[in-house]
């Protein structure tokens, strides 16, 4: 995304830069994450109104400790430096840091510098509560700058309004910091003279827009249709900005949920008008999987083959009808799917490879537009309503690109798949009569390649192992296991037990993310 007037988050690598541009957008003031690396012309492109320096896990002497081009000091936009941010800041424009090799985490209080009339912290409290994780400190202030905050130990809070350079040494962006968002909220209205215009409406008008110019008056695009909320959301923006040359294509990939190709195609039909072709490949998925146990293999298969799908379907649309050339893939990928696995945007770890990114083959025959890509589920959720979608597709739990085929461990048989489908359509029902399916975050059954022994009637049974999961969560970064009411749990085991042939025990899985995480594989 491209919209004038926001915040820029360059990425040192910290685990809360997605928060720090979340919390922006709370203030309805847009905000989009930057790598460190990416160069000042880009970011001047993009007219701001101020910078955002992200924490990290670095120290600024480690060797290979991300840097950013100290022109983004210069451009004359207002720039917050957030723990790290703050010590590259010092450190760049001529102050003493001094390295530590022990990190304070957690709570401590910060006295404002009386009298020192810092915008940042108008109208606070002298002394705040903050949360911090930080190695290195700054001891001495670089040229031009003062000092507006102290803890016991150290210098939390600096700044020159001339240049208006600001840095604080803890995260305003986490909720265990007093008044944080007040903080944030100065550095955005009082320091860069922001405007809380954007919200739902302003994002689709400007995505719309975007998209609009960016596939021109003639070029076709082809979205990957799951019908889930993201890329449902992400469709029905694309058809509002260039109408019938978007065809989506909703495929099969034979790891669906029960009865799911058919039900979704009819609700994309018949109830959001969408133009969509159903393409049932799951022979060719299925066939692509034989023998395959490593999860990533999977993921990385899954992908593969959607895409070669799509070059499929796509060549054949060019061919059939006076289409232009389709030249644009729509994918409702969303943040936590980027942060999750590549570093784009930083340098912060891959977790897990998502079929929606990291699982893209490198050549592709097409460009991806991606509408949603800095946004978390919840702000998804909020763009579908603001665009009319119904209530029963934005609650759709989020179901992963590579299906069922992650909540299978070990190789993928017709089999298991036919097993699991029952069972975790029992385990949805369930959820859903218990009132809880809009309360948790995702309710799901895994079948674990494990065999134990039960006994049925008079007869001795070996049967499989399912694990429901089902989580609480705010955006899939962090994770808990729900704390179901026994009644339901036990109306879902037996159900499974009597009514899935093949399955003798049932487990409930309560491990929280992180450790763990949401999916099994
Ligand atoms: P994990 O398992 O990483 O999942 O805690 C976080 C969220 O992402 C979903 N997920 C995926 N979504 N492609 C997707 O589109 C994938 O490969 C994938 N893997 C996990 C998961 O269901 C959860 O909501």
């Amino acid at each position: 995304m491209t919209e004038r007037g926001g915040v820029v988050v360059l990425d040192f690598g910290g685990q809360y830069t997605q928060l720090i541009a979340r919390r922006i957008r709370e203030q309805q003031v847009f905000s989009t994450i930057l790598p460190c690396t990416v160069a000042p012309e880009e970011i001047r492109k993009l007219e701001p109104i101020g910078i955002v320096l992200s924490g990290g896990p670095s120290s600024v002497y480690d060797k290979d400790a991300p840097v950013c081009d100290p022109e983004v000091l210069r451009l004359g936009i207002p720039v917050l430096g957030i723990c790290y941010g703050m010590q590259w800041i010092a450190k760049t424009l001529g102050g003493q840091v001094e390295k530590s090799d022990r990190r304070e985490y957690g709570r401590g209080q910060m006295n404002v510098q009386a009298g020192c009339g810092s915008a940042l912290f108008a109208d606070l409290p002298n002394s705040l509560r903050i949360w911090s994780s930080h190695g290195d400190s700054v001891l001495g202030l670089p040229p031009g700058f003062r000092a507006t905050g102290r803890t016991e130990s150290a210098l939390a809070a600096l700044e020159d309004p001339q240049r208006k350079i600001y840095a604080v040494q803890f995260h305003p962006e986490v909720k265990h910091t007093d008044r944080g968002t007040d903080i944030l909220r100065n550095f955005l209205f009082a320091v860069c003279g922001a405007k809380a215009t954007w919200g739902g409406a302003a994002f689709i008008e400007e995505t719309v827009e975007a998209i609009r110019r960016r596939v021109g008056p003639q070029h076709h695009a082809i979205c990957a249709l799951s019908g889930g909320v993201d890329s449902t959301v992400a469709a029905v923006l694309v058809h509002r900005a260039i109408g019938e040359r978007l065809t989506n294509v909703f495929v099969n990939s034979g790891v669906l949920r029960k009865n799911e190709f058919e039900e979704t195609l009819e609700m994309l039909r018949e109830r959001l008008g969408l133009h969509v072709i159903g393409v049932d490949a799951s022979e060719r998925f299925l066939a692509q999987l034989k023998g395959v146990v490593d999860p990533e293999e999977k993921r990385k298969r899954i992908g593969r083959e959607f895409i070669a799908v799509f070059a499929k379907k796509a060549r054949e649309l060019q061919r059939g009808e006076a289409h232009g050339e389709i030249k644009f893939l729509v994918q409702g990928t969303l943040y936590p799917d980027v942060i999750e696995s590549v570093s784009v945007k930083g340098p912060s770890a891959t977790i897990k490879t998502h079929h929606n990114v990291g699982g893209l083959p490198e050549k592709m025959p097409f460009e991806l537009i991606e509408p949603l890509r800095d946004l978390f589920k919840d702000e998804v959720r909020r763009i579908g309503r603001d665009l009319g979608l119904p209530d029963e597709l934005l609650q759709k739990h989020p179901f992963p690109g590579p299906g069922l085929a992650v909540r299978l461990l070990g190789e993928v048989t017709p089999e298991d798949l036919a097993t699991l489908r029952e069972a975790d359509a029992i385990v949805e029902q369930e959820i859903r009569r218990a009132g809880l399916y809009n309360k948790v975050w995702q309710a799901f059954a895994v079948l674990l390649p494990v065999r134990s022994v039960g006994v049925m009637g008079d007869f001795r049974t070996y049967g499989l192992t399912v694990a429901v999961r089902v989580v609480e969560s705010e955006d899939a970064m962090t994770a808990d296991w729900a704390r179901l009411p026994a009644e339901v749990l036990e109306k879902i085991s037996t159900r499974i037990v009597n009514e899935v042939r093949g399955v003798t025990r049932v487990v409930y899985d309560i491990s929280s993310k992180p450790p763990s995480t949401i999916e099994w594989e």
